[in-house]
């Protein structure tokens, strides 16, 4: 494409160059001069042509004028963007000036390097949320060119953050970008055209955004690496077969859903870190090196979008329910984010929560020790009980949920839980099974069908809601009442009353989102839970020198901290690496997706904007070339010597369990201190072994689990 497009412009520039600038007519002028020796003679030069001649100047001269407007414009459209965002911050009233250029600029202005900097960090903050200013992150653009020097250009943004996609599709002569290299300006339709998404086509005949000069290479990638070869086009991607239909078909006739993870893993190992993937209607690209990943991130945007999970979203539009944040994008999603980080992610909610989740996992394993007591056999040192924990587990977390949520206690401890909890739990199970097979089929269709695949999602998400909506009418009661007896959320003061009571005490969100989150926070956050604590159990079990030397860190902690929960964890770090270590190698969602915002390069190939593209978090988390010894299970692989650049570059990003950035896992905070407290009271109370030292076999139901539950010993200690 680039190849045509200078083609087509090559011609015209030289021309057009000669008529603007004269030289080439002087020059065959003087030639003339110096042939007939004339010397001081004067002549003039021949009729012919004079007129053209002088008809193409003007013409020239016009549009030379036109794009110095165009220029001043954008200067003004920029400036005034700058003035605008800090009166926006500082709560200024607005300038009729500003917003006359702005509006002359149709509020797309594309601000260069030096004035985005001022307004805004380049990269995304990795943590808690975002701040105002991350408002302009990874605006980057090309105006350097403007004084002749070449810098690295990406597709232009937008002041809302947008990829400017839209480039004016006017047709514009090539005369216009006489004199300024490399300039690619959305203010104007003479400034830039549009050849394809995310490309525009710059003065020299070169193409922006196609990476020819534009885009910035994966760092680590083969361009960069020294290979220096061209870079090569999206179709050129290594693929699994074209006819996305016939995968699909394939997918269901060899029941490759269930192991998609280690079709991901075998593919990679044919195809090489990058490969392109078609099922029915959906088109992927996968990457699982860091450094790739780092890249996608950095083009995430300010709204972050992952791939829809269509069939959730149409059960929401079908019963007429809200979207909570897990289905919402755009400034929508992020207005509801915010507020649910702060009662969510921030460090004084974790305070507040952590003493609940504490008080779970303090009665699940007083519970274990009654039944190990109970039910064990006698051993040299104690007595021992095997079981399969998982029902236990998936208790323990829609208990440890419902408290931090609700405030409330729901008793699954108890000798009869009640079979509402046992339903949800179910249903949980029942709504990510059937997750899967939908996604590839127009859920809308089944519905309108009554297809019994849909029927059984629907009705599992039904539970659920109804579960959730029975806690937040006694959450909406207990806060009347408090109320009109003149209190706060509904709790005495200074108590915690979950964060459903404080939503509803702020009054931020509406009741209506309040219970559209709530019910995505119940469902995401017991499985996801519960099912890697079954892999850490099985782990530490196959493990004894592992699980013997997080218990001695452990015991030291608790015995320091004299019962404070938070500090416990504080002082034992292996907890945490070994709740990473748990999900490197088995990470609960196998893929995190972005759309990215501008067009990127990877691996050397052109990936355009709003490409669905998958960071696969299981081949990555057993990549030789990003962890030393993958197979080897080793929760200090995560302290100081590890947790940087591994063999495969790209930092931090080698743990993507959780996500990254603004749209990460917004339970990750209920879900890590959840699990290291469960992993810190066994370790605490009971040895762990397994009968088998074998790997567990794992499928894929949306969520990675055991094809079995694995059997765990529990020993006194
Ligand atoms: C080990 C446990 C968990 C893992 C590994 C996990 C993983 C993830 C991942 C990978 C994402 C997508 C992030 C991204 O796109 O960057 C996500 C999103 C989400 N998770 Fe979790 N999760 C866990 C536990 C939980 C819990 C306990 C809850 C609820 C209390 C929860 C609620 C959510 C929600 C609501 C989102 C959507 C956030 C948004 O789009 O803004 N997750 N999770």
């Amino acid at each position: 494409m680039d190849t045509m497009v200078k083609q087509s412009l090559a011609v015209s520039i030289k021309k057009l160059s000669s008529c603007v600038t004269g030289v080439k007519e002087r020059e065959v002028w003087a030639r003339r001069r110096a042939k007939r020796g004339t010397g001081g003679v004067k002549s003039s030069p021949p009729r012919t042509g004079q007129t053209t001649v002088t008809h193409s100047y003007q013409t020239d001269l016009e549009k030379e004028r036109k794009l110095r407007e165009a220029l001043n414009a954008q200067k003004h459209a920029e400036r005034a963007a700058m003035r605008d965002h800090f009166r926006k911050k500082y709560q200024l009233s607005k300038s009729s000036k500003d917003t006359s250029h702005l509006s002359a600029a149709q509020g797309k202005v594309a601000l260069p390097r030096q004035l985005a900097k001022l307004i805004g960090p380049e990269t995304p903050a990795k943590d808690d949320g975002y701040s105002l200013l991350s408002a302009f992150q990874g605006l980057n653009f090309n105006m350097g060119m403007l004084g002749g020097k070449q810098t690295k250009s990406s597709t232009p943004m937008s002041v809302n953050g947008e990829a400017c996609k839209t480039m004016w599709s006017v047709s514009v002569s090539p005369s216009m970008f006489q004199g300024i290299q490399g300039m690619c300006v959305s203010v104007r339709p003479a400034a830039c055209v549009r050849i394809q998404r995310g490309m525009c086509v710059c003065p020299a005949g070169t193409v922006a955004g196609l990476g020819v000069e534009g885009v910035t290479p994966a760092r680590g990638g083969p361009a960069e690496r020294g290979g220096g070869r061209g870079l090569r086009r999206f179709e050129e991607i290594p693929h699994t077969g074209s006819s996305g239909w016939l995968n699909l078909v394939m997918f269901w006739r060899e029941d490759r859903f269930k192991l998609l993870h280690k079709h991901m893993e075998r593919t990679f190992n044919t195809l090489g870190p990058i490969y392109r993937e078609r099922l029915g209607t959906q088109s992927t690209v996968n990457i699982l090196l860091p450094s790739d990943i780092s890249e996608l991130f950095r083009s995430e945007g300010l709204h972050p979008r992952r791939m829809t999970l269509q069939p959730w979203a149409t059960h929401r539009e079908t019963r007429q329910h809200s979207k909570g944040v897990f289905l919402k994008n755009g400034a929508e999603w992020r207005a509801d984010r915010l507020l649910l980080n702060r009662e969510v992610m921030m460090a004084p909610a974790v305070r507040r929560f952590l003493p609940l989740l504490d008080e779970v996992a303090r009665d699940f394993c007083r519970q274990l020790a009654t039944r190990v007591e109970k039910e064990g056999g006698k051993e040299e040192r104690g007595l021992s009980l095997t079981i399969d924990p998982s029902p236990d587990l998936f208790r323990f977390a829609l208990e440890a949920s419902c408290h931090v949520l609700y405030g409330e206690r729901i008793g699954l401890f108890s000798t009869s839980p009640s079979q509402e909890s046992q339903k949800f739990i179910f249903a949980v199970e029942r709504m990510l099974a059937t997750t899967p097979p939908l996604l590839y089929l127009p859920p809308r269709l089944l519905w309108r069908l009554g297809a019994p695949l849909w029927t059984q999602h629907a009705t599992a998400w039904d539970i659920i809601f109804s579960h959730a909506e029975k806690r937040i009418q006694r959450g909406v009661q207990r806060l009347r009442s408090t109320q009109a007896a003149g209190g706060g959320s509904g709790g005495t003061e200074g108590e915690f009353t979950g964060i459903l009571g404080q939503l509803m005490d702020k009054g931020q969100l509406s009741l209506e989102l309040i219970r559209a989150n709530i019910t995505e926070l119940m469902a995401g956050g017991v499985d996801t839970t519960a099912v890697p604590l079954q892999f850490a159990l099985y782990e530490l079990g196959r493990n004894p020198a592992v699980q013997e030397q997080v218990r001695v860190q452990v015991k030291a902690a608790w015995a320091r901290a004299g019962g404070d929960a938070h500090k416990a964890l504080q002082g034992a770090p292996l907890l945490k690496g070994l709740v990473k270590e748990t999900l490197r190698l088995y990470p609960v969602g196998i893929t995190v997706q972005r759309y990215p915002v501008r067009d990127i390069i990877i691996q050397n190939y052109h990936i355009p904007a709003g490409t669905c593209v998958q960071a696969c978090l299981y081949p990555l988390g057993r990549s030789r070339d990003v962890f030393q010894d993958p197979e080897r299970f080793d929760p200090g692989r995560w302290g100081t010597q590890e947790s940087g650049e591994g063999p495969g570059g790209g930092g931090g990003f080698r743990s993507l369990a959780f996500g990254f950035g603004a749209r990460q896992c917004v339970g990750r905070r209920i879900a890590e201190n959840e699990m290291q407290l469960l992993l810190m009271h066994i370790l605490l109370s009971f040895r762990l072994s397994v009968s088998s030292s074998e790997e567990l076999s794992t499928k894929y139901t949306l969520i990675l689990q055991p094809e079995t539950p694995p059997r765990i010993t529990f020993s006194t200690l």
